[in-house]
């Protein structure tokens, strides 16, 4: 499973970089307003952090004008994937941009259907929102398990599920297990990844019993 950075933020994404264990960002404006930096300087900024697709999302509504933002976008770094929202305008974009070569990420992804069609207009990435679906008492991870099942049942459909709105390592976990191509998880979530409490408990047991050797390895 791939993991990108859900973040607008250089200096977390940097940090996580440095790990090796990062494959890509995604940005929305959201993350970019919390920023508060210029659009265009950030996202070019995260580009020479990391190799793999950072996703820069167009604020058109219009399918016209999506298209022309999505090649400016595009213009910034090699490794820029469009995001485009999940409404007709956006369909249409996405299979201009994807027809041009463009990686094209579809987003706000909420039903199975959207993502089948998501699919058919050439998108590299759907993103389906799982957080927010559990926000309004829904089952996010059910969403993940429909398309992943969709997606599956025809050869043409190459699309790559891009598990995102990740709440908690929980999520990570049901995404892998349910064969997501692409988790994008916030960098907390990414540290917490890494840590038990038994972990803590096990390592603090053996530095103390190391100390009464009175051994060192360097
Ligand atoms: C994905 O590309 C979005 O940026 C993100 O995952 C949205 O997450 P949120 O629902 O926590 O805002």
């Amino acid at each position: 499973m791939k993991f990108f950075v859900d973040s607008a933020d250089v200096e977390e994404i940097g940090e996580l970089a440095e790990t090796g264990l990062i494959d890509g960002v995604t940005t929305n404006p959201s993350l970019v307003a919390k920023s508060g930096r210029n659009f265009l300087d950030v996202v070019k900024e995260i580009c020479s952090i990391v190799d793999g697709p950072v996703s820069a999302e167009v604020t058109a509504l219009d399918s016209k004008t999506m298209i022309e933002e999505g090649k400016k976008l595009k213009g910034l770094a090699e490794n820029i994937a469009i995001k485009v929202p999940l409404t007709w305008d956006g369909l249409k974009a996405c299979k201009a941009l994807s027809d041009e070569g463009t990686m094209v990420n579809v987003t706000l992804c909420f039903s199975a259907n959207q993502a089948l069609l998501a699919a058919k207009a050439g998108a590299t990435f759907i993103s389906p929102f799982i957080g927010r679906l559990d926000d309004m008492g829904l089952d996010g991870m059910e969403l993940i398990e429909e398309i992943r099942t969709i997606y599956d049942n025809y050869e043409g459909l190459n699309t790559q599920i891009l598990a995102a709105s990740i709440r908690s390592v929980n999520h990570v976990k049901q995404s892998a297990l349910i064969g997501a191509d692409v988790a994008t998880v916030p960098g907390k979530v990414i540290k917490q990844l890494a840590t038990h409490p038994l972990t803590d408990k096990g390592l603090d047991a053996f530095m103390k019993d190391w100390e009464k050797t009175g051994q060192t390895i360097l």
